[in-house]
């Protein structure tokens, strides 16, 4: 897909005089490429855009997008926008425009409008969750505003390993509510715990994108030292330690990469009452980009600017993994890294069969608590 694709722009690009000479060319060019360069494509990122992604990166860790303190009061949900605003939030985002300005006069962007701007506020940010601190594993986890229950599982469960000893550090990722009790009780969640990030859109499956894209702009904006970042919904169990060496291991490897549970050339379901239906108008290609499963994937820092940066170009899709890992992954040259131990389905909730897992998906808190519990007991036998 991904090969395909850049291909037919090339040939597009190419095939416009018409002699036996360039036809002859183009073949030979073309049987090249299909030879020798899909291996090498899809593990290097173009140098052209590596360049101009690595820029930016580091200059968006600069510009420093959020207030120092930008707790606004929930009652300024709704329109953030009628707050006064912070000078240092305007010198960022005039940094940004810069760089913007910038990516568009290159040749990769000339055509290139920022169509997706991702213009929230934060209601809760944790600015220096990393600060001071050197972060090998930021762990991110979108979670439902109002999934109180399971946030607090997992703080007393696998988000024990966030420590400064392990180097890691986890937040929370959530859209806003308009009912005030949740608002209000997010709001005492956030001073007692500090690892909540709320932006101010509204709280919607819909809006998932919207998260992803919030959780890569933190990390791009804010912890940019890191070295890895994990994104896991709220209601897997995450083998810690099993996920660290695996993202060692293939950090060896290169330094770019999404890894997850590989879905290959999957195809946009067009049944109108499917849950995940998607209107040709919004995605006309027959299948996806290759992508990983939603539930759990984590990927290098480095990515992961690189995925914030390529968002401003794209419109979101509702389908979160297939726009991160699928669409902008492959826009932006990531390689997608295939791991089956990122389990996306219900494993069953024991520690024994965690133990060769790096997660799995749709867990209560009580099961959380079960596998964590018999996954650290070393005189349990399996
Ligand atoms: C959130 O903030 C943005 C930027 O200030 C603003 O344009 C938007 O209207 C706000 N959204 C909601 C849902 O309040
Ligand atoms: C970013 O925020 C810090 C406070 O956290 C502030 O001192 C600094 O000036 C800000 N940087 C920019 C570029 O606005
Ligand atoms: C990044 O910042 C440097 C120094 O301020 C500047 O020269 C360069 O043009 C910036 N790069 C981009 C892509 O904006
Ligand atoms: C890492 O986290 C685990 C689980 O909370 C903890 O037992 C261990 O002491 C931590 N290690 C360091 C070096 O902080
Ligand atoms: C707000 O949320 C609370 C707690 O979940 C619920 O009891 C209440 O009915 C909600 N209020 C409205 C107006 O939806
Ligand atoms: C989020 O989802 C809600 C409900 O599905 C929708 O009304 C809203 O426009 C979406 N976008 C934002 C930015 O809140
Ligand atoms: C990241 O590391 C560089 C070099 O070690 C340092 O100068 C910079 O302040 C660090 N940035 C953050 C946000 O911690
Ligand atoms: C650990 O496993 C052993 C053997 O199954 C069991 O006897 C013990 O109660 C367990 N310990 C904890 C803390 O669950």
């Amino acid at each position: 897909m991904l090969f395909k694709r850049r291909k037919s722009d090339f040939c597009a690009r190419l095939t416009l005089p018409s002699t036996v000479f360039l036809s002859t060319v183009l073949l030979t060019v073309s049987i090249y490429s299909t030879l020798t360069i899909v291996p090498q494509r899809r593990f290097s990122p173009r140098s052209l855009d590596a360049a101009m992604y690595e820029e930016a990166a580091s200059n968006l860790s600069l510009a420093n997008l959020s207030r120092p303190d930008s707790r606004v009061s929930a009652k300024s949900v709704v329109n953030v926008h009628a707050t006064s605003p912070d000078p240092s939030e305007s010198a960022g985002r005039s940094a940004l425009s810069a760089i913007i300005a910038k990516f568009r006069s290159r040749v990769a962007f000339q055509t290139r409008p920022v169509v997706n701007p991702h213009p929230f506020d934060y209601v809760h940010n944790e600015p220096n969750a990393c600060a001071g601190k050197t972060v090998e594993l930021m762990m991110a986890v979108p979670s439902r505003v109002d999934s109180f229950d399971l946030r607090q599982t997992i703080r007393e469960t696998w988000g024990q390993f966030a420590t400064d000893g392990n180097k890691t550090v986890m937040l929370f990722f959530l859209g806003s509510s308009t009912n005030d009790t949740i608002q209000q009780k997010v709001t005492e969640e956030s001073q007692k715990h500090g690892d909540i990030v709320q932006e101010n859109f509204t709280d919607a499956y819909r809006n998932l994108s919207l998260k992803t894209v919030a959780l890569v702009k933190w990390v791009s904006l804010h912890c940019p030292n890191s070295t890895f970042v994990l994104k896991a919904d709220d209601d897997m169990y995450i083998n810690v330690p099993r996920l660290m060496s695996r993202l060692r291991s293939q950090f060896e490897k290169g330094p770019l990469f999404v890894i997850g549970y590989l879905l290959k050339e999957k195809e946009p379901f067009r049944t109108t009452s499917h849950k995940w239906y998607l209107p040709v108008s919004e995605y006309p290609e027959k299948t996806f980009p290759n992508y990983v499963s939603g539930t759990s994937y984590a990927m290098t820092t480095t990515a992961a600017m690189r995925l914030y940066v390529e968002s401003f170009y794209v419109r979101p899709l509702f389908l979160e993994d297939v726009y991160l890992t699928g669409i902008l992954a492959d826009k932006a040259s990531v390689p997608r890294i295939s791991e089956s131990e990122f389990f996306p389905n219900k494993a069953s909730a024991s520690g024994c069969k965690f133990r060769k897992l790096i997660c799995g998906h749709k867990n209560s808190p009580q099961e959380i608590l079960k596998i964590h519990t018999e996954l650290f007991n070393s005189t349990l036998k399996c």
